[in-house]
């Protein structure tokens, strides 16, 4: 695969050809990130993890997947630490880390920060999410949960249930589903749409696109029910987001008379969006989802970089 050396800043940086040979890279990867294989293929490699805003799972799962792989990372965890405090620019710190290491992991919380980052490095960068905006690496292991569950990604019928005005991980979820021919099923608050830019982006590329508001008929005939969590800290306005806080929950109501291979899937973390009911259920496809994180993300940093032959 000619992914080698090369930034990932938005789903659209990868063709269809390349994501399903990375899912089938991240699926022999799983015994190594059970620990029951070992490899060697990042011996050597020096990974920067640099979160300027929180995350549990994708600055773990990034860590785990280098270490799993023989290689080794350098981390900022905490923005507050670093000299950006000093007022240092986040153009000369990703200058700075690319002499450091051999690609760089990048989450912050302004949209075009990861293109920023990409321009001023000359290692790889990874869009670890940026804002609003994208969060490419969790689409990946979004779809490995779905192909792995269902076997496919042709022809499934996904809804997409939440923020998808701020929330970046199904901003790019759409645009892999329409890269695939999935159809899509938008049940959201009134006020909590697709950005219009990226709504135009997916009608271009001809992205299957309905709206069901009422939850449980859009989850009826369903294959995948993509929940996500209202990104309160992107809210300007306290009283906009009281609008909309709370408004839809699944229980085990919400999936009677849905499909019995019908998953739920969530980025995490949730903040009451899946009652725990839910968790006992064979539809609770969210924790496996999280663990896939890791080999997903071993195939993506082995494809890029791995040395040449190796
Ligand atoms: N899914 C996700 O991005 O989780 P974290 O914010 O914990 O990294």
């Amino acid at each position: 695969m000619a992914l080698r050396g090369r930034d990932i800043v938005s789903l659209r940086d990868l063709s269809s050809e390349e994501i399903l040979e990375l899912l089938e890279g991240a699926k022999k990867m799983i015994p190594i990130a059970e620990g029951r294989k070992a490899s060697a293929s990042l011996e050597g490699r020096l990974v920067a993890a640099a979160f300027f805003e929180p995350s549990t799972r994708t600055r773990l799962s990034f860590e785990t997947a280098v270490q799993r792989l023989g290689g080794r990372c350098i981390t900022i965890a905490d923005a507050g630490l670093t000299s950006m405090r000093k007022g240092e620019s986040l153009s000369d710190t990703i200058r700075m880390l690319s002499s450091y290491s051999d690609a760089i992991v990048l989450r912050h919380p302004s949209e075009g920060a990861a293109r920023l980052a990409a321009d001023a490095s000359d290692k790889p960068v990874i869009n670890a999410g940026d804002g609003a905006n994208q969060h490419p690496t969790q689409a990946l292991l979004d779809l490995l949960t779905m192909h792995e569950a269902l076997g496919t990604l042709a022809g499934l019928k996904v809804v997409l249930l939440g923020d998808l005005r701020y929330g970046r991980t199904v901003h790019s979820l759409a645009i892999a589903l329409a890269m695939f021919g999935a159809e899509m099923v938008l049940t959201n608050p009134k006020s909590l749409g697709f950005p219009e830019e990226l709504r135009g982006d997916l009608d271009a590329m001809g992205a299957k696109i309905s709206e069901e508001p009422d939850l449980r008929r859009a989850v009826r005939d369903a294959d995948v029910l993509y929940v996500t969590r209202i990104q309160k800290e992107r809210f300007g306005d306290e009283g906009e987001y009281r609008q909309v806080a709370g408004s839809y929950r699944v229980d085990a109501s919400t999936l009677e008379g849905a499909k019995p291979r019908l998953i739920v899937l969530h980025p995490l973390p949730r903040a009451g969006e899946i009652d725990p009911e839910i968790d006992r259920t064979p539809h609770a496809a969210y924790f496996r989802q999280a663990f896939l994180a890791v080999p997903m993300r071993m195939a993506l940093l082995d494809s890029i970089l791995r040395a040449r032959g190796g």
